[in-house]
């Protein structure tokens, strides 16, 4: 081509490829995961079913269910050679990095590295979301110089993260509230992790590069990262009284607020009200109003002020707070559920695999000779 051809910066409003995984529809602000919505998933299943679901594209039976909980549960540990590394990495290291570094470790180790026929792949995710959350508790603990908590199978998903980050499992509400969040995170189309995992495995590279890759990617504060964001900007605002104040001066500074807008929705993001609602309960639990009354107004603010809506990073945030998580620990919860999404399309990215390989329109220099060093 010779014109400037039309670029489709940031990819915006690029259809890249099919999947019939799920599907967003803006203009009704929904979701739905294999043609079934996010919003009944989360009210009447649990995120194990959820994780079926996705793999699967069916809900399991309850012989199904039964048969996926033991085999992913009996593949929780992780191997002594990775708690010997993760022992060894700088306490101060973002749980994101850490939790990176460890699954691609576990592709070097991986009883089947090499294979990546669609039958080892799957596996492969399978053995991902087991040990996930044990490395990202022997990660957590870790730097604060604990001993990991060995996973038990006969937790559920909910109980094991908490068994094996916290040492205890709590009440009902809460493992609820955290299951309904595992369920919302767990897949959105053409994210950006998603698609990097995707484009990993259009080379033929393996489950655990992808993966690793998708991690790399959900860690920025545009994307993943920003529900770590929004609980340092509810702590930075701290009370009610000032958070009208605090967000004008963000408007002043033409700063991004944390946790609103998105690519795809423009008038609500189909998960925040679950989430929300999961989020209020833990306020009640904890007996706290603090930060979704600031998240009260920050949101009728951004309504009114900027006509931007949250997305699910909004909620979720001052929920896995609620629930006694520390702030790095919320974007690894992230990678705990999305791996399920991310998995999901590396296998249909294989079944139907095309090299992923865009054109980029050439805006340097004119071709030129070679100077002679001294001509530099
Ligand atoms: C996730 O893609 C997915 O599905 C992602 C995700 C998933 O499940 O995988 O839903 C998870 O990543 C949620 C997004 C988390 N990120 C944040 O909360 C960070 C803050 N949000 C923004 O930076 C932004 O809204 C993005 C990155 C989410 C979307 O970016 P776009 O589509 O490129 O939109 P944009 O930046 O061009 O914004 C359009 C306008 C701009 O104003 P104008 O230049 O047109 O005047 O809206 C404004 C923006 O400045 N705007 C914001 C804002 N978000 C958009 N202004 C202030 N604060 C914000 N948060």
């Amino acid at each position: 081509a010779t014109q400037k051809p039309e670029i489709y910066k940031g990819l915006v409003g690029v259809y890249a490829d099919v999947s019939s995984i799920s599907k967003v529809m803006p203009e009704t602000n929904s979701l739905t995961y294999r043609g079934y919505a996010v919003q009944d998933l989360a009210e009447n299943c649990s995120f194990e079913e959820v994780a079926y679901l996705l793999w699967e594209g069916e809900l399991p039976t309850a012989a199904q269910l039964a048969a996926f909980r033991e085999e992913t549960a009996s593949q929780r540990e992780i191997t002594p050679a990775l708690h010997r590394v993760i022992r060894e990495f700088p306490k101060d290291a973002h749980p994101m990095d850490s939790i990176r570094t460890a699954v691609s470790f576990m592709g070097l180790e991986d009883p089947e590295t090499g294979d990546v026929s669609e039958a080892a792949q799957y596996r492969k995710a399978k053995r991902l979301f087991a040990k996930i959350p044990t490395a990202i508790g022997a990660t957590y603990r870790a730097a604060k110089g604990l001993d990991p908590v060995a996973p038990n199978p006969a937790h559920s998903f909910a109980e094991n993260v908490f068994n094996l980050v916290q040492g205890r499992v709590p009440e009902p509400e809460v493992l609820k509230a955290f299951d309904v969040s595992m369920i919302l995170y767990a897949e959105h189309t053409f994210n950006a992790s998603t698609y990097t995992a995707r484009l990993v495995t259009s080379t033929g590279a393996d489950m655990h590069g992808a993966i690793t890759a998708g991690i790399a990617a959900l860690k920025g504060p545009l994307h993943g990262g920003a529900n770590e964001a929004v609980m340092h900007m509810l702590k930075e605002i701290g009370d009610p009284a000032v958070a009208k104040e605090w967000l004008q001066s963000r408007f002043d500074h033409r700063a991004l607020v944390m946790g609103f807008g998105h690519r795809v929705y423009k008038s609500g993001d189909s998960r925040v009200p679950t989430m929300k609602k999961y989020a209020e309960k833990m306020a009640e639990v904890v007996g706290d109003r603090t930060w979704m009354e600031i998240s009260r107004i920050l949101a009728a603010e951004m309504l009114e002020k900027k006509n931007i809506h949250p997305n699910l990073d909004f909620p979720a945030g001052p929920a896995y707070h609620l629930m006694g998580f520390e702030i790095p620990l919320f974007t690894p919860l992230f990678v705990a559920s999305r791996v399920t999404g991310w998995s999901a399309h590396v296998l249909e990215q294989q079944a139907d695999n095309r090299l992923i390989r865009p054109l980029s329109w050439y805006t340097g220099k004119e071709q030129r000779p070679v100077p002679a060093m001294a001509a530099r």
